[in-house]
């Protein structure tokens, strides 16, 4: 299974940089999942994430989870990671801290993790502090191999919602903008649409909006280029 997360690293001098990340999420038998998507997984030693009390730590099993994160590159949140050795995963249902952080908006409330030095998401429902263990290079998407240290539950999970997942499905979608084509994107953005218009509150609008506004540049800047690639022809 891939956990879509938000993932907060540090540089050298302190300065937070929020990314959404999937995370692979190892096992107890050693084994993590992959996905067609590539984005990501997390999976707890015993596959479930035991419920506690908001504020209370977790169970002492479940601090051994190890985590995979990958970033393509080039990466803030990688070279970050391999300068500081730490990591905070953050579980969200505020989406528009996905989509906000790909329109320029990573302007988030944060505050100081706990056992780490690092910062943590204020609206996280539960975050996990990690270490980095090893690295695996790689020249398009080095693996990050991390482990628990502590998981701080804040707030109850309240279910799931279809325009929460079409913000983050259009969020993936405009991740890689320049490497699917716009056709395909379009395409599918006109279906997420339909879970979207039945089902969200206004966070989620709000975070669709911002998704949207980045296609319409997108578009815009690529009829531009055209146009001007067609004024030059002789
Ligand atoms: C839900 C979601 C999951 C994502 N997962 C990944 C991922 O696993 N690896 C990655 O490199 N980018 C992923 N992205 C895209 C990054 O968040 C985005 O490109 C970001 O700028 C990463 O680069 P950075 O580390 O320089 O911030 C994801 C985006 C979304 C919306």
């Amino acid at each position: 299974m891939i956990q879509e997360t938000i993932v907060i690293t540090q540089n050298s001098s302190g300065k937070a940089h929020i990314a959404p990340m999937g995370v692979h999420v190892i096992s107890r038998d050693g084994v993590y999942a992959t996905s067609q998507s590539g984005t990501g997984v997390a999976i707890s030693r015993d596959g479930v994430y035991a419920a506690s009390q908001p504020g209370a730590d977790t169970a002492p099993s479940e601090s051994q989870d190890e985590f995979i994160i990958l970033p393509f590159r080039p990466s803030t949140t990688l070279n970050n990671l391999l300068e500081s050795k730490s990591a905070v995963i953050n579980y969200c249902d505020d989406v528009r801290v996905f989509a906000g952080c790909l329109a320029g908006r990573r302007d988030w409330p944060l505050k100081s993790a706990e056992k780490i030095n690092g910062q943590v998401l204020d609206c996280a429902l539960a975050h996990t502090e990690v270490e980095l263990t090893h690295f695996e290079d790689d020249e398009t998407r080095p693996k990050l191999f991390c482990k628990a240290v502590h998981t701080v539950n804040h707030s109850p999970f309240r279910g799931f919602n279809r325009a929460q997942y079409s913000v983050l499905e259009a969020a993936i979608l405009i991740s890689r903008l320049d490497r699917l084509p716009l056709e395909k994107i379009q395409a599918e953005i006109d279906y997420l649409r339909i879970g979207l218009e039945k089902t969200a509150g206004n966070r989620e609008l709000e975070a669709w909006s911002w998704l949207m506004t980045i296609i319409e540049n997108h578009t815009e800047n690529r009829q531009e280029s055209a146009a001007v690639k067609t004024e030059i022809r002789p």
